[in-house]
């Protein structure tokens, strides 16, 4: 008997969640539970004028607790916004924080818990468990069904001077209750629900086939797999169908928990880089690097791959190794295209001179670590080109 598979420790690590219709509003009674005597919103101008932090206002006044809001939080968050942020929440003396939006927010509000809690730059605390003081309690409402950092122990922060992000690692800033309300999903642009669907399909495909993968993290994987395949291009063609928006938010959800406990692969690496150098956006470059990965990963994964094809409901039988990469590959191309996300790199303003460059951020990209085939410079090199033109 073989015991080395039997030796592998393995965490799963998850916040409180309350999912469902409504539970937005019950931010109020959250924070009071937690005896918050004044709440800091981190937010963006998009998802307050989609009326989303509006609606926690409400509940915060409803337990009568005061807050004060921040909204200065671009895409791909940078460093002296969470800066900005924590000097504000310091100074407005809250002591809990809410954030309420999409990815970027709720990093950036990750960021901000971190430097309450600890003193310094919020760039000294990259890297895997650098935190080495808990922050103030967190509450997190996704608005997109996509990034899922309301459920992770990842926060990525641009570091502006350097043009890279970094990834902070850490228990620390995984939120003691998200509060999953599929409701908020309603005011997303199909653009928007394209990009952070193929976010969420891809945290599925790259946490299932992790090298620190384990049977928690690969029954959420496959099981969100499975949800994007039958419901992202629907919620796509018909955004004022809830039932879709539901299905996707639990999608999102369940790859979330799986990506946080067994963290990602070449696909995230190449993201961020594109992200940190060139401020490109998250979902759409994972969304044109999915395919090309998978066809480069998949003979040391083979198996792994092949139970993703079954649960995308493709039809293997009449291909054999290494075809059906081929195959997973084209099916997801083709969801893309279905979603009409069909740029290159050279559309998006990328030169191809800054290939080396990005495929040095890669490189050094912490989600490279659990990649299950080994990518060098030259192969990472290879990949954005295959996007570029
Ligand atoms: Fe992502």
């Amino acid at each position: 008997m073989n015991m080395d598979s039997l030796l592998d420790l393995r965490t799963f690590l998850a916040p409180e969640i309350v999912y469902g219709q409504g539970a937005l509003s019950l931010s109020g009674r959250h924070a009071s539970n937690f005896g918050a005597s004044k709440v800091f919103i981190v937010t963006d101008p998009g998802v307050r004028k989609a009326g989303w932090t509006l609606s926690v206002e409400k509940s915060l006044k409803g337990s009568k607790i005061p807050y004060a809001v921040f909204d200065g939080v671009t895409a791909n968050p940078k460093d002296h916004e969470v800066m900005e942020g924590a000097k504000i929440c310091r100074d407005e003396g809250c002591d809990l924080i809410i954030a309420v939006g999409g990815g970027s927010p709720m990093d950036c509000a990750k960021g901000i818990g971190v430097v309450m809690g600890n003193p310094g730059n919020i760039l000294e605390f990259e890297g895997v468990d650098m935190i080495p003081n808990p922050g103030p309690p967190l509450i997190f409402i996704p608005t997109t069904s996509g990034s899922s950092a309301d459920v992770s122990q990842f926060a990525i922060i641009t570091d502006t001077r350097r043009k890279v992000k970094i990834a902070i690692i850490s228990k620390m800033v995984i939120p003691d209750i998200a509060l999953v309300d599929p409701g908020t999903t309603a005011t997303m642009s199909p653009e928007l629900t394209a990009a952070t669907g193929m976010d969420a399909l891809c945290h599925a495909f790259e946490a299932f086939v992790s090298t620190a993968a384990s049977p928690l993290t690969d029954m959420a994987a496959r099981a969100a797999v499975r949800i994007v395949s039958e419901n992202l291009l629907k919620a796509y063609q018909e955004p004022d169908n809830m039932i879709f928006r539901d299905k996707m938010m639990t999608a999102s959800l369940m790859a979330g928990l799986a990506f946080s406990n067994a963290s990602l692969g070449l696909v995230h690496a190449m993201a961020h880089s594109l992200g940190g150098a060139l401020g490109l956006p998250h979902g759409e470059c994972n969304a044109l690097l999915l395919e090309k990965v998978v066809r480069f990963n998949y003979p040391a994964s083979s198996e792994k791959y092949d139970q993703l094809a079954e649960a995308m409901h493709l039809n293997m039988e009449e291909y054999g190794f290494p075809e059906k990469g081929v195959v997973i590959s084209n099916r997801i191309t083709s969801l893309r295209k279905q979603l009409e996300i069909d740029q290159k790199l050279i559309d998006l303003g990328v030169r191809s001179s800054d290939i080396p460059r990005l495929a040095e951020f890669a490189f050094m990209d912490p989600c490279l670590a659990t990649n299950p085939k080994e990518a060098g410079l030259e192969d990472i090199e290879k990949l954005y080109h295959q996007i570029y033109e």
